[in-house]
């Protein structure tokens, strides 16, 4: 069953047209550049609740500016995720869910990432990127996913001219 048809099914929710554009995107890295209130945090929810419970020995990482934003999605999570009994929880040091060898934490770039670094990740979602640092991104998150050869999922408003920007100046002629 591809994703749409599992989320259909399992939560009955449907993503908007642009959403289920960049859902549907395949690619090692992918940006999206969006206003407010477009459903960054639902969309991301989605899509990460899916993998979690299709993948196999899969671990996937929300990072944001900070903790508190990331732990919106990963409340998110949790509430789609509440029927399920076998699934471990833990909020302390920092959320974390766990379904057999599937993972998901929830992570603050904040003091330039110290906190992220030496951790791995095969799928990496980065809320409100443009707000962290070009450093951070390109020095501690980039190379999380270097042994994985993970995934990288950007989304944010634009903010200055920055890594976020680079990267969509780059994905700009490939969305077609
Ligand atoms: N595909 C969708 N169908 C219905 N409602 C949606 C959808 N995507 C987002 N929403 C709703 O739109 C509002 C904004 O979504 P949210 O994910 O918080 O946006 P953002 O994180 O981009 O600010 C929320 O109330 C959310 O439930
Ligand atoms: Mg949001």
């Amino acid at each position: 069953m591809n994703k749409f048809a599992f989320i259909k099914e399992k939560w009955d929710w449907k993503p908007h047209l642009s959403q289920k554009e960049f859902m549907a995107f395949d690619s090692k890295i992918k940006i999206a550049a969006c206003g407010r209130r477009w459903g960054k945090t639902e969309a991301s929810a989605y899509d990460m609740a899916y993998y979690f419970l299709t993948e196999e020995n899969y671990s996937q990482m929300i990072v944001s500016p900070t903790y508190d934003q990331s732990k919106l999605i990963f409340r998110t999570l949790e509430s789609l995720l509440k029927d399920m009994k076998n699934i471990e929880i833990k909020r302390s040091p920092y959320s974390y869910m766990k379904l057999k060898n599937n993972i998901i934490t929830a992570r603050t770039a904040d003091n330039d990432g110290t906190g992220l670094r030496g951790n791995k990740a095969d799928r990496i979602v980065v809320d409100e990127a443009a707000y962290i640092k070009d450093a951070v991104i390109y020095e501690v998150i980039s190379p999380m996913l270097a042994d994985t050869n993970g995934d990288l999922v950007l989304i944010s408003t634009p903010f200055g001219k920055n890594h976020f920007y680079d990267f969509y100046k780059k994905g700009i002629n490939r969305t077609k």
